[in-house]
């Protein structure tokens, strides 16, 4: 298929106060971006967490850089080992660093500094349910979110679990920064479609960089 927006230069869409679609804005660095999920893959394996509920997520999980997000049967927790390996998760690659300072600065974030990434992997029919981020201590900081390969429906609405939400395609490159008022917003993933990507194969995948320690 002719892809007329292959050399298309990056462009904003406006979510919410504080929050922003940076649309394709990953694309150009895609293919390093996935080559660093492989590299964190051979150290932290994905996994399927186990919620508190005794649910098993669809979505399959790993992280890396000093903390990683994981599930318990007391709550959700940052933790600086992976409870598989038992060894510190591996550090966040050269370039998940690089394009997360950039899609921040662009988004009105030039501060943000992320101590864990989260490493999200969709196969058909997963998803995210609602929810809020805010297993994080310090609140000033984003959320920077980056999406590749199979396109999946991102739903975002409001401080309430039942505020209207937009439902916006998320696509292979585009990145969402959201922080501020918006920080707290409700957000969730619907079911991925069943589709292949020539970069993915049957996956999305999803790095959400956040920070996970107070820092003064
Ligand atoms: C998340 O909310 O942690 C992930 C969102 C996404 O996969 O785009
Ligand atoms: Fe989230």
């Amino acid at each position: 298929m002719l892809d007329l927006f292959a050399d298309a230069e990056p462009w904003q869409e406006a979510l919410a106060p504080g929050a922003v679609i940076l649309r394709r804005f990953a694309l150009s660095r895609a293919d390093t971006l996935l080559g660093g999920i492989n590299d964190v893959a051979a150290v932290s394996p994905f996994r399927h967490m186990i919620t508190p509920g005794g649910y098993t997520m669809s979505v399959a999980m790993t992280n890396c850089g000093k903390l990683g997000w994981a599930t318990n049967a007391r709550g959700y927790l940052y933790a600086a080992q992976d409870p598989i390996t038992g060894n510190p998760w591996p550090p966040m690659p050269a370039v998940f660093q690089s394009l997360c300072h950039d899609a921040a600065m662009t988004a009105g974030y030039a501060e943000f500094v992320p101590d864990a990434c989260l490493v999200n992997r969709y196969a058909v029919g997963a998803k995210l349910s609602l929810h809020q981020d805010k297993d994080e201590p310090d609140l000033r900081a984003p959320i920077v979110s980056v999406s590749l390969g199979l396109p999946a429906v991102f739903q975002f609405g409001g401080l309430q679990r039942n505020d209207p939400l937009q439902r916006l395609l998320l696509e292979h490159g585009d990145v969402v920064v959201w922080g501020g008022v918006s920080r707290l917003f409700y957000h969730g993933i619907q079911p991925l479609k069943p589709g292949v990507h020539p970069q993915t194969g049957e996956f999305r995948y999803n790095l959400t960089f956040r920070q996970a320690a107070y820092s003064e």
